[in-house]
C-alpha cells in the first residue's frame, strides 16, 4: 500500500501528543455492539475499512490513554470507546474516509470547489428561502450519519446511551459536549482559549457539509451577519431567522417558531446532553436588546479595534488574557482597552440575544449562532491576513485540549488545533463577500431585495 507523507505525519501526530486529548464523535457505524465490543471505529466505505481499496484511509491504532481509562468521557473521549479509528489519505476525509476535505469534490477529492459566503441581507430572496429551509430540512431530518451519546453521570463506567438526532441536532450536540467542563478545573475544548476560533471554524465547515450531503446543494453555504451594520437585530424578522413576540418565542409564522431545542439549561459537569429534564424551555426564546446590561451589539468600532490588536493570543490564554486579539473577539475584554475586562464582540452579540443564544450550552440550537460565528470567522480571517507571520500560541500555559497538537474535541477525523493556521480560507474551500454596503451605511435598513446575480448558488 502506498503510505503518504501526510499518512505518517498524522500517526507522527498521534504518537507525539498527549493521548489523553484525542478525541471523537459517535459516526453511526461506531455506536453498534460489535464495533463498541472491538473497540474499532473503522467502518466500511466502498466494500473495505477506511475505504482502503479504494486507496482513501487505513485503520490506524489509537495511542494509549494515560492515564488508561479516565472517569470522565471528555478525557480521551476516543479511548474510552475505541482503540482504533480510520486515517484519511490524500483529500480523503469524514470517518470513513468516504467524504472529501473542505474545499475538493469529485470522486477522486480532486476538483476544488470554493463557495462565497455572503453577508445574510446581501442574499438574494431565492438564495434566503434556500437557506432557511435547508436549516430547516436540517433540523428535521434524521442524521444517518451520526449518533448522539447522552449520560446522567459520566463518572459512572458504561453510564451512557446512544440517541438518534437530527441533523442540525448533532451539530447542537457537539457544541453542548465541547462547552462541557470538566468538573473541578475549569476547563474548555472551544472556548476560553486560543483553539475558539478554530474549532468554531471547523464546527461550520462540519455542518455545511452535513447540510450539503442532506441537501444535494454541493453550494449550500452559512453566510454571516455583519451586526456592525445594523443597531438592532435586523435578522429577526420572519423573512430571516424569526420575529418574536413579548415572551421571547418566535412568531408562528416563522420556520423557527417550533424548533424544539435539545441539550438545555440543566448543567452539571458529569451529565452529557440530557434530553429528559421536563424543566428546560422547549422552543427557542430570544430577547434581543432587553436586558438591560447587554442593550446593544457591539459596533463598527469595536471591530476595528479588535483588528488592531496585533497578537493573536498571551498568557496565560485563557479569558483573562490581555492585548489578546482572540480573548478580545471572544468578548471578555474591551476592544478598546484590551486590558480590561468587558463583555463585548462574540460574548456581547450572544448576550444582546438573551435567551437560548445566551448561554454556552443551548446557544447552538438558534440558527442565530450560525450566522453569528460565521461573521466571527470572517472577522479572523480579516486580522490573519494583516498578520501573516502570527502563530499559534505553543506554551504549556495553554490549556491541555486547546495545544496547538491537541485534538479538537469532538471532531472525526481527528483535526489539531492549529491544523488550520496557515491555511487560506479558499483551500478550505470557501471565502467572504464583502458587505454591499459601505460602513457609513450602518443603522436600520430594510432587508435587502437582492437580484439573482451570477454568483447565485441556486
Ligand atoms: C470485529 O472484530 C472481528 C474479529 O477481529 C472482525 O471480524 C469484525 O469485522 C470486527 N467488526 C467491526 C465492526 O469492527
Ligand atoms: C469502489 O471500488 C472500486 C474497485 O473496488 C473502484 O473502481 C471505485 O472507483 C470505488 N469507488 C469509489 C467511490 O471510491
Ligand atoms: C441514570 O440513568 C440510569 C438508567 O440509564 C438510572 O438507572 C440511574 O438511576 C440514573 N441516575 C441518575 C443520577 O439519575
Ligand atoms: C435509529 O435510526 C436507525 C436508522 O438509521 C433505525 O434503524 C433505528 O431503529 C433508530 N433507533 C431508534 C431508537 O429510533
Ligand atoms: C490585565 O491587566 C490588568 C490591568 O492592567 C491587570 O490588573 C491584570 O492583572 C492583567 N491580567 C493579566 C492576566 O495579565
Ligand atoms: C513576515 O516575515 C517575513 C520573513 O521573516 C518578513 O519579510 C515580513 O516582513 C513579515 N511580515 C510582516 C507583516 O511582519
Amino acid at each position: 500500500m502506498l503510505l503518504s507523507l501526510h499518512w505518517f505525519w498524522l500517526v507522527l501526530v498521534l504518537y507525539l501528543t498527549n493521548p489523553g486529548e484525542v478525541e471523537a464523535q459517535f459516526p453511526r457505524p461506531c455506536t453498534t455492539p460489535e464495533a463498541r465490543n472491538n473497540r474499532t471505529c473503522c467502518p466500511l466505505f466502498n466494500g473495505s475499512i477506511c475505504g482502503t481499496s479504494s486507496g482513501r484511509g487505513v485503520c490506524v491504532k489509537l495511542p494509549q490513554m494515560h492515564p488508561s481509562r479516565p472517569v470522565d468521557h471528555w478525557v480521551g473521549w476516543h479511548r474510552y470507546f475505541f482503540n482504533s479509528a480510520c486515517m484519511c489519505l490524500g483529500n480523503y476525509d469524514g470517518f470513513d474516509c468516504g467524504q472529501c476535505l473542505p474545499g475538493f469534490r469529485g470522486p477522486q477529492c480532486e476538483d476544488p470547489h470554493v463557495v462565497e459566503r455572503k453577508e445574510i441581507t446581501d442574499m438574494t430572496d431565492s438564495e434566503r428561502e434556500t437557506f432557511l429551509s435547508s436549516l430547516h430540512q436540517a433540523k428535521q431530518s434524521h442524521s444517518s450519519r451520526y449518533m448522539i451519546l447522552s449520560s446522567n453521570d459520566t463518572t459512572v463506567e458504561g453510564n451512557y446511551e446512544f440517541h438518534n438526532s437530527t441533523v442540525y441536532d448533532v451539530y447542537v450536540w457537539m457544541h453542548d459536549y465541547a462547552a462541557k467542563t470538566i468538573p473541578v478545573q475549569d476547563i474548555h475544548s472551544a472556548h476560553q482559549g486560543p483553539a475558539f476560533v478554530f474549532w468554531h471554524r471547523l464546527f461550520l465547515l462540519f455542518i455545511e457539509r452535513e447540510i450539503r450531503e442532506l441537501t444535494g446543494n454541493q453550494d449550500f453555504y452559512i453566510p454571516y451577519w455583519d451586526w456592525t451594520r445594523t443597531d438592532h437585530c435586523n435578522i429577526c424578522t420572519n423573512e430571516y431567522l424569526g420575529a418574536v413576540d413579548r415572551y421571547g418565542r418566535i412568531e408562528s409564522a416563522s420556520l423557527f417558531s417550533n424548533w424544539m431545542i435539545t441539550c438545555l439549561f440543566h448543567r452539571d459537569a458529569s451529565i452529557i446532553c440530557d434530553p429528559s429534564n421536563e424543566n428546560d424551555p422547549k422552543y427557542l426564546i430570544r430577547n434581543p436588546g432587553r436586558d438591560t446590561s447587554y442593550k446593544t451589539l457591539p459596533t463598527t468600532k469595536d471591530v476595528e479595534d479588535t483588528l488592531a490588536i496585533p497578537d493573536y493570543d498571551t498568557p496565560p490564554y485563557d479569558k483573562t488574557s490581555n492585548n489578546s486579539f482572540r480573548n478580545t473577539l471572544e468578548g471578555y475584554k474591551s476592544p478598546d482597552d484590551p486590558r480590561h475586562s468587558k463583555t463585548s464582540m462574540h460574548k456581547l452579540a450572544h448576550h444582546y440575544l438573551l435567551g437560548t443564544m445566551t448561554r454556552k450550552f443551548t446557544a447552538a440550537n438558534d440558527p442565530l449562532s450560525l450566522v453569528l460565528h460565521s461573521f466571527l470567522d470572517k472577522i479572523f480571517e480579516d486580522w490573519f491576513k494583516e498578520h501573516p507571520n502570527a502563530t499559534y500560541p505553543d506554551s504549556d500555559e495553554v490549556t491541555p485540549a486547546q495545544r496547538a497538537k491537541a485534538f479538537m474535541a469532538p471532531f472525526f477525523p481527528l483535526r489539531t488545533n492549529d491544523y488550520f493556521w496557515g491555511k487560506p480560507i479558499q483551500d478550505l474551500g470557501y471565502s467572504y463577500r464583502e458587505h454591499s454596503l459601505p460602513h457609513s451605511g450602518a443603522g436600520s435598513r430594510p432587508a435587502r431585495q437582492g437580484e439573482e446575480t451570477a454568483q447565485s448558488p441556486l
